[in-house]
């Protein structure tokens, strides 16, 4: 019975590229598993930010977004990371045995040494940047993940999981389980309005649940080139073909390829493009606007979330601390 876990930093507004290629796969892959842990990495959302309504209204909207997105709860544990103390626990259990020089080398810490003047190059940056592997390994580890589904970005923190693992079974007999990344490469990625990645630093993307208005106003803006309707469209560098790719399967979109090469009007199609996509979006709008009107529900959810994986945390960090000496001194 395999263990499939992931967490999503709350640090941002989910964009349509987060539902495409996060949200949307992975609801999807939780059904091939007996058991799923899916938690919003509010710890790590405080090394990016230290603004508390953005972390606060970013767990908010994330949780109500995954809510609505359909995940099933009678397979998935749906958590937060600062409910499960036992994290931090084993944050510092697993920090004994890691070398620094490994944490030297995590991209994320030597793209900000990077960008820093030589005389000072660890200026502005936090020590939770820089213990931030330690603390995705101890999400990982302390619920004995198999598979762990991230972005192409954070392949390296899971080999530094299974380093920091193999260290840690090296030195104390096997204890954890050493994850497998799952990288997709068949998820379409959703590229930002100009083409860039999508992301909030570029303006380039479309908040998942803004309103139909903003929706359609927003696909509007989708980079074209200046064909004129009735000239045939190429569809292998186009932008717009690419969010059409992203939400429809191979049959409906080989219409649409047709009706590109057909010289279909620009505007034509971005109308088409924002049907499809508000047609699937419209019941999760409603889902997810009930939920953010009625918080509670949300606190609910994650609280009987939290109290199942509260129980598997215990007794993994009973077992670790009894491992490394830490346990009753009576017999
Ligand atoms: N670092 C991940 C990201 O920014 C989020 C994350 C935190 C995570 N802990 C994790 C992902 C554990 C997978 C497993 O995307």
């Amino acid at each position: 019975m395999s263990t499939l876990l992931t967490g999503i930093t709350t640090s941002g507004t989910p964009h349509l590229g987060n539902y495409v290629g996060a949200i949307k796969p992975s609801i999807e892959k939780s059904k091939d598993f007996n058991k799923n842990f899916l938690f919003l990495a509010d710890y790590h959302s405080l090394i990016k930010n230290q603004d508390p309504e953005l972390t606060f209204k970013s767990s908010l909207k994330i949780a109500a977004a995954w809510i609505a997105c359909g995940i099933n709860f009678e397979k998935v544990n749906f958590y937060r990371q600062s409910s499960i103390p036992q994290i931090l626990e084993l944050n510092w259990i697993l920090s004994s045995v890691t070398p620094k020089g490994i944490l030297n080398r995590a991209h994320a810490y030597k793209a900000a040494v990077d960008v820093n003047d030589k005389t000072d190059p660890d200026s502005g940056i936090n020590a939770g940047l820089f213990n931030y592997p330690i603390l995705m390994a101890a999400d990982i580890l302390l619920f004995d993940a198999d598979f762990v589904p991230v972005g192409s970005d954070q392949k390296q923190h899971i080999e530094m999981t299974r380093d920091i693992a193999g260290r840690f079974n090296n030195s104390y007999g096997e204890t954890f389980t050493l994850p497998e990344p799952i990288i997709s490469t068949d998820i379409p990625l959703l590229p930002g309005l100009d083409g860039r990645k999508m992301s909030k630093s570029y303006n380039n993307f479309i908040e998942l649940f803004s309103s139909e208005k903003i929706l359609q106003k927003s696909l509007n803006q989708i980079v074209t080139d200046s064909l004129l309707p009735g000239d045939p469209k190429g569809t292998k560098d186009s932008i717009l073909f690419d969010y059409f790719s992203a939400f429809l399967k191979k049959e409906r979109l080989d219409g649409i390829k047709k009706s590109f090469e057909d010289g279909a009007g620009w505007g034509d199609l971005k109308k088409m493009l924002f049907d499809i996509i508000n047609d699937e979006l419209s019941p999760l709008r409603e889902k997810y606007e009930n939920l953010i009107n009625n918080p509670n529900t949300i606190e609910e959810i994650l609280s009987e979330g939290e109290k199942q994986a509260v129980i598997h945390a215990e007794n993994k960090i009973k077992e670790v601390r009894e491992t490394v000496g830490i346990k009753p001194l009576h017999g």
